[in-house]
């Protein structure tokens, strides 16, 4: 089976590292839209826009489903992505959701999503949160941490002081829904801040929604990859090599 991996930039890689650490798939085709990023802070119409053309550039190699690693885009696009397209087109956001529903026991824990501009301003966790029946969601955009992981900076006063800056007055948070693609490289650092906030990671959500849902399992020894951006592909690949160590 031949995935398809959308992001708006090198984000995505997060998401590759779960599939890569499952073996679902045969072959990935990673796309990031490195000449645009970031499109957590464009409008809606500029999302799908984008996410359509994308579309395109996936059509060339025949995938049989497209999994869409950024937030933004599955705040945004999603609809508009599986109506230009026969193959499954699978977010991030219903598997994150499904994920933490498994995660909880009431419906009365504290839970705070965390997330670009765009994704937040969607309110599609919300949405989806309050279907489920869930009381207590808190949501906040949380765009700086972008940047910050961009710079590798994993650890160290900056992190720690804009950690400060957005978390400073939450209290008793149950659960983080780790709602960007970039925010895995600092989960543990949200989760400590936040006295140990349980998190959902957007990767390992996916893998188990692709498991019960698509009927993906760890079939492939070897996992194909190839990575394309629509800007500095070498630089993309460099990122990969960092964060995909070992798997590829
Ligand atoms: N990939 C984006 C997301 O998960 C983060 C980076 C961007 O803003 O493009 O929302």
């Amino acid at each position: 089976m031949k995935a398809g991996v959308f992001d708006s930039g090198i984000g995505g890689l997060t998401v590759v590292k779960s599939l890569l650490e499952h073996n679902l798939f045969e072959e990935i085709i990673y796309f990031g839209d490195t000449a645009r990023v970031p499109y957590g802070v464009k409008d809606k119409n500029t999302i799908i826009r984008y996410s359509l053309e994308a579309l395109e550039f996936f059509k060339n190699f025949e995938v049989d489903i497209l999994i869409v690693a950024c937030n933004s885009v599955s705040a945004y696009a999603l609809e508009e992505l599986r109506a230009n397209t026969d193959i499954p087109v699978v977010g991030v956001i219903e598997s994150g959701v499904q994920a933490l529903l498994n995660k909880t026991k009431t419906k009365k824990e504290n839970i705070l999503v965390i997330g670009t501009k765009a994704t937040i301003n969607s309110n599609k966790y919300e949405q989806e949160l309050h279907k489920l029946d869930f009381e207590n969601v808190k949501s906040l955009q949380t765009g700086l941490f972008v940047p910050i992981v961009e710079e590798g900076l994993y650890d160290g006063t900056i992190l720690d002081s804009t950690l400060e800056y957005y978390f400073k007055d939450l209290n008793n948070i149950d659960l983080v829904i780790l709602g960007c693609t970039h925010f895995p490289l600092i989960e543990k650092k949200v989760s400590k801040f936040l006295n140990n906030a349980l998190t959902i990671h957007s990767g390992d959500a996916i893998v188990e929604y692709l498991k019960t849902e698509y009927n993906c399992s760890n079939h492939f020894e070897n996992t194909e990859i190839k990575f394309f951006a629509s800007e500095n592909p070498s630089g993309l690949k460099k990122v990969a090599k960092e964060w995909l160590k070992g798997l590829i």
